[in-house]
């Protein structure tokens, strides 16, 4: 079997699925003519007890450099989350040939054009001698193969819409408000007990009590991070996840800012001088797909929201943290994909395979 030498930067939720799935996966890999060997592992803080079987002879560091140094690393996988060192880890990975993989979307919404522009010009030196490989599956709606399908699937037809459910946290604060009878304070406090609720600063804990107001999302701007709905209820999660869709449906990049033409138009579920969904007028269903984009012509128009549809609509019915990806296209029609669009084994399942694919 051929074998491919993991460097593994982050061992948190995502990074002991990864572990866990491919320690699991021997006779697997050999059926596929592989042999993953998990070299190191970097973490933050090395004496923390890890929650999944380390690999046998697989180092545990808490320098960066130890995977980024090592030239016997085939490949970078980077579930540490953020974008400075991330984005240093990735962008170094390319550049020295090593293929990488991440679930990082903040770091994808924010640098896939340089990403990729790293990736051509390694490959154009010919580092590896062959083609330098770099996966992103898990950074839209973790476990939901989305990526791939609109890297390769739809690539003969014309996608016109997407639409859908694309963060976990929003779419059980406001399904558990409508059918559970639950406050959105309550709902908001489970939803991060449970951990959907994403990792940011902890100067914007804000999000309780205060409607979204910020310009650019607080993507870990300090190494403080703890859990946070902030990102979630304010739409930046989904926002992140939609610029990604929207570049890879058409290769048109996003702004950041809110509002004005060229960005996307982001309303969060952060509740507003005391208002309360459930205090809408009763429509069908009290359903919140956080994304939408159409193609009108040469226009496009994209928004982040909760929205009322109808019941007849697939996305009524998804409650809870699960995902949904609505895909509206001139041959296909309406395609829909629902699954876990978080957690440790789903999200881990699209980084393995990822890396199984290079
Ligand atoms: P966690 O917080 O659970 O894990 C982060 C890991 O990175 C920890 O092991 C942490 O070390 C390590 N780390 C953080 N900062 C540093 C640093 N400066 N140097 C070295 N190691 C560091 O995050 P998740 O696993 O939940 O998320 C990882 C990525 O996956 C993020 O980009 C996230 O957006 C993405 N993602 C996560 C999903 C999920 O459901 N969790 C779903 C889809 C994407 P230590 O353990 O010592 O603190
Ligand atoms: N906080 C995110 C969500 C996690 O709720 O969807 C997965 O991206």
């Amino acid at each position: 079997p051929r074998k491919l030498r993991v460097g593994l930067v982050g061992g948190g939720t995502v990074g002991g699925g990864i572990v866990t799935i491919l320690e699991g996966a021997r006779e697997l890999q050999a059926s596929l003519g592989v042999d993953v060997e998990i070299a190191t592992i970097c973490v933050r803080d090395k004496a923390k007890p890890r929650d999944f079987p380390l690999p046998a002879g697989c180092a545990v560091v808490d320098d960066v450099e130890e995977i980024l140094g090592d030239g016997s690393i085939d490949l970078v996988c980077e579930v540490m989350g953020g974008t400075t060192l991330a984005k240093e880890v990735v962008m170094r990975s390319i550049a020295d040939g090593k293929h990488v993989v991440t679930a990082n979307k903040a770091l994808i919404a924010a640098a896939l054009p340089e990403l990729q522009e790293k990736l051509a010009e390694a490959n154009a030196k010919q580092v590896l001698g062959s083609e330098g490989k770099f996966g992103f599956e898990a950074a839209v709606c973790g476990g939901i193969p989305i990526i791939h399908a609109l890297q390769r699937d739809f690539l003969g037809d014309e996608v016109s819409q997407l639409s859908g459910i694309i963060n976990g946290c929003t779419n059980f604060i406001l399904s558990n408000m409508a059918q559970g009878g639950l406050s959105y304070s309550d709902a908001l406090k489970e939803a991060s007990a449970l951990g959907y609720a994403e990792a940011a600063p902890r100067r914007r804990r804000l999000a309780t009590r205060h409607p979204p107001r910020h310009t650019s999302p607080p993507h870990a701007a300090s190494p403080r991070l703890l859990a946070d709905p902030t990102l979630d209820v304010g739409g930046f999660d989904a926002r992140s996840k939609l610029k990604i869709l929207i570049k890879l449906a058409f290769g048109t990049d996003v702004g950041e800012r809110v509002g004005g033409r060229g960005t996307v138009k982001l309303l969060g579920v952060a509740k507003r001088d005391g208002g309360d969904p459930r205090a809408a007028p009763p429509l069908p269903s009290l359903t919140p797909p956080p994304l939408v984009f159409r193609r009108d012509g040469d226009r496009l128009s994209a928004f982040v929201s909760p929205c009322f549809v109808p019941t007849s609509n697939t996305l009524a019915s998804i409650s809870g943290a699960t995902n949904a990806v609505q895909i509206g296209s001139a041959n296909l029609g309406s395609t829909v994909l629902v699954g876990q669009g978080a957690g440790r084994l789903p999200t881990a399942n699209s980084c393995v395979s990822d890396i199984l694919d290079i």
